[in-house]
């Protein structure tokens, strides 16, 4: 993290296509210069960001850009073809060239649409995003993955399509509703697991207050979610190795959110899935009972779920078994050997699955 004595700190993700993060309060001005000679932008937004939106047009206008506003449908409800093709639509009527820019403000539904709409308009535009959501800022904006949803599911189409640069202004988060933020805290508690205890401290300094939205020590949480993040996508764009400990809780988190029809929010899927590999690095014996259990007191007091009903169990493990993730039908999960030290468990018996289960079982 580099401090740019104005308020903004920058975060570099590596790979094939480095790009920088700026986080910080009320940063909006900072936006023309991760975009150098884009004449035209299209700014495409969703959801209750009006003021800030406004405040990026203007930004860009004073610097010379020409910018053309699309309003696409906020959440999930975005993540369609039918918006897909609204956004190739708009652009085609800007027109917008591959020298111009998308800019994507919005939580991770927006960014992930937004981007997949510049992955594959004339076969790739630049894209800088503005997350306004928890989840968005420690997760979705960073690491170049855009999807969309279709019949067949959740993120099966999409593209991988780095953004040229993200754009954290933390002043959003004033607006956003405890539920969003508290479900964006279950992927920054995953980073304090898998990489930087130091999260988990800041967190436990005041649980109750790290329940709401924009709270002390937010800043810190975002950088070192977004570092963490940036480390292992820089180092792995394609999900062919090190990325995967991102992973981590969402083997049974995905197998939640299919078995819930995508209607709980991911975070509780996560949170739910972070006990569980907590529990079978426990069973397993490589994890010890102190951070095993760390696990579940830090989630249940921000709010999230920690437990599942018995009786699903069954169904679980066959939505685990056709997990997007899942290497021919072997179950494979990221668990922990120790605080950030995150390990593979290849195939295990089903005896270790069993007791891991039974951990979280309702
Ligand atoms: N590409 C990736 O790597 C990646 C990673 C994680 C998640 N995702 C995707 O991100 C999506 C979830 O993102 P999300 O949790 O940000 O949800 P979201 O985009 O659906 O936004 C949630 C709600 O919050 C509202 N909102 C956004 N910012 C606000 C603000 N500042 N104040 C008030 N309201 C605000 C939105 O309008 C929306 O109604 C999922 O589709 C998921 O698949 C993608």
């Amino acid at each position: 993290v580099t401090d740019d004595g104005a308020g903004g700190r920058t975060i570099r993700v590596g790979g094939p296509a480095p790009y920088d993060v700026v986080v910080g309060h009320g940063v909006a001005e900072r936006l023309p210069a991760l975009l150098p000679d884009a004449a035209t932008v299209a700014l495409v937004s969703a959801g209750p960001i009006e003021q800030l939106t406004g405040r990026l047009d203007d930004t860009l206008t004073a610097a010379g850009h020409r910018v053309v506003r699309v309003d696409v449908p906020a959440g999930e409800r975005g993540k369609t073809l039918d918006a897909a093709a609204a956004l190739w639509n708009a652009f085609s009527q800007v027109p917008l060239t591959r020298s111009d820019a998308v800019v994507a403000v919005g939580g991770g539904a927006t960014t992930d649409l937004a981007g997949f709409a510049a992955a594959t308009w004339l076969r790739g535009v630049r894209i800088v995003h503005v997350p306004t959501t928890l989840l968005g800022m420690v997760d979705a904006a960073v690491g170049g993955k855009t999807a969309i949803n279709t019949a067949a599911g959740k993120n099966l189409v999409g593209a991988f399509h780095p953004p040229a640069g993200v754009l954290v202004d933390l002043e959003v988060l004033s607006t956003l509703p405890v539920a969003e933020w508290v479900n964006g805290l279950a992927e920054v508690v995953k980073a304090g697991f898998v990489a930087d205890p130091v999260i988990l401290d800041v967190l436990e300094k005041d649980l109750a207050a790290a329940r709401q939205p924009g709270g002390p020590g937010t800043r810190e949480l975002v950088e070192r979610s977004i570092q963490m993040k940036a480390d292992v996508v820089g180092a792995d764009l394609r999900e062919t190795g090190p990325r995967e400990v991102l992973n981590y809780g969402h083997t049974l988190g995905h197998a939640i959110e299919r078995v819930e029809r995508f209607r709980w929010p991911h975070g509780h899927a996560v949170s739910v899935g972070l006990v569980f590999a907590a529990a079978l690095g426990r069973a397993d014996g490589r994890l010890d009972d102190a951070t095993a259990d760390r696990h579940r007191t830090v989630l249940e007091a921000l709010g999230l779920p920690t437990t599942y009903p018995a009786g699903a169990w069954p169904e679980l493990l066959e939505a685990m078994r056709v997990d997007k993730k899942a290497r021919a039908d072997r179950l494979r999960f990221v668990v922990l050997d120790g605080l950030a030290r995150p390990g593979i468990l290849e195939a295990p018996e089903q005896s270790l699955l069993d007791k891991a289960f039974a951990e979280v079982a309702a």
